[in-house]
């Protein structure tokens, strides 16, 4: 049996955090054997707010090397850099059409991020979940694996795909198809360092609020020695009024790799003066390989452009046969 195909991507905004790791890359990578995956750099999503146009190549290059130090792997998986493949632009184009507008004014990261830029909001960040759904549907993806944060634009996707089959496919032919969103309970939802009912961000204007793959050891001590805590003895999972506890903890069972029982027996008499020690060494000791390979992969520059040539190659090869289908659907005339 055909592997089940697996797309997803990040911004080219700024550094990953550990929400973006654990939240999404991780699994990523502990899944990729089993599917065909396609992961690419979502950089015409980065200017649905303004950007800087001096360090947009310079952030897209170094997601991509991210995934290889994250340890993507090119034995399983295509990276390629989305406005590489201009089907994605396309194929947004043609679902604007036929997506309702209150769909998108209703979407929660659209009202968040609206919020955020006062009156300057651009037509493209309403428009952003129907590129994202053209980023989906263009490689007939099975699977979206991310964190809970996109789960409504999943759900966005799902329903453009139902209108569009209804209106231009068969039961027996339907033109796209339909994508399910992998959500992994733990890691979801990473919350800030400074405010534990606040999910970790890239926009966060406070850099202690969130820890970056690529922090120094002494960036990583510094935030965590001044990371939020509560003053109750003992540590505990899923109290809901110890946020900071309950996040705290799962990062260190997710970057520990150890189970949750284990985690809350040992930590169950912890303070915090002997446990942010403990998760200082764990995060720092679980980033350190990632940042060496990424120094690897960053000190080569010609490697990197040719796994993204190829990349671009092998999403071309799926994604322009499906934008083509999406336009004979549509009633489009074949270009003489
Ligand atoms: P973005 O940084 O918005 O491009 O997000 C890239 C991926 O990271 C998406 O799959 C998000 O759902 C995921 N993500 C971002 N922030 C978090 C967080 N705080 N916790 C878990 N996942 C996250
Ligand atoms: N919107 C996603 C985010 O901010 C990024 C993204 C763009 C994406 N296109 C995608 C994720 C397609 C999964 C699939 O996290």
């Amino acid at each position: 049996m055909d592997k089940l195909r697996v797309l997803s991507g990040v911004q080219p905004t700024g550094n990953l955090h550990l929400g973006n790791y654990l939240g999404a890359i991780r699994n990523w990578v502990e899944g990729q054997s089993q599917y065909d995956n396609f992961f690419c750099v979502v950089d015409l999503h980065a200017i649905t707010v303004p950007h800087n146009p001096q360090t947009l190549a310079q952030d897209s290059y170094t997601i991509a090397a991210l995934y290889l130090a994250c340890g993507i792997d090119l034995a399983y998986s295509t990276i390629f850099i989305q406005s590489h493949v201009s089907a994605h632009s396309e194929l947004a184009w043609l679902l604007n059409c036929i997506t309702p507008l209150n769909w998108l004014e209703g979407m929660i990261q659209f009202k968040e991020k609206a919020l955020k830029q006062g009156q300057n909001v651009s037509v493209g960040l309403l428009d952003y979940p129907v590129l994202m759904a053209a980023d989906i549907l263009l490689y007939d993806a099975d699977l979206v694996p991310v964190g809970e944060d996109q789960k409504q634009h999943i759900e966005l996707t799902r329903d453009l795909v139902i209108r569009l089959n209804d209106r231009f496919g068969t039961k027996e032919n339907p033109v796209l198809k339909l994508p399910k969103p992998l959500i992994r309970q733990e890691g979801a939802r990473v919350m800030s360092l400074v405010d534990g009912t606040r999910k970790m961000s890239k926009s966060d204007p406070s850099e202690l609020s969130r820890i970056n793959l690529l922090d120094s050891p002494e960036e990583i001590a510094k935030k965590i020695k001044r990371c939020k805590t509560d003053p109750i003895k003992g540590l505990e999972f899923d109290n809901p009024e110890r946020p900071e506890c309950n996040n705290l903890l799962t990062l260190y069972m997710l970057l520990s790799g150890k189970t949750k029982e284990t985690v809350a027996a040992e930590c169950q008499d912890m303070g915090w003066g002997k446990f942010k020690p403990l998760l200082t060494e764990t995060t720092i000791t679980a980033l350190k390989p990632i940042q060496d390979k990424y120094q690897e992969v960053m000190a080569d520059k010609n490697y990197l452009e040719s796994v993204l040539k190829a990349g671009r190659e092998q999403a071309e090869a799926i994604a322009n046969p499906i934008l083509a289908k999406v336009k004979a659907a549509l009633g489009y005339t074949q270009p003489l």
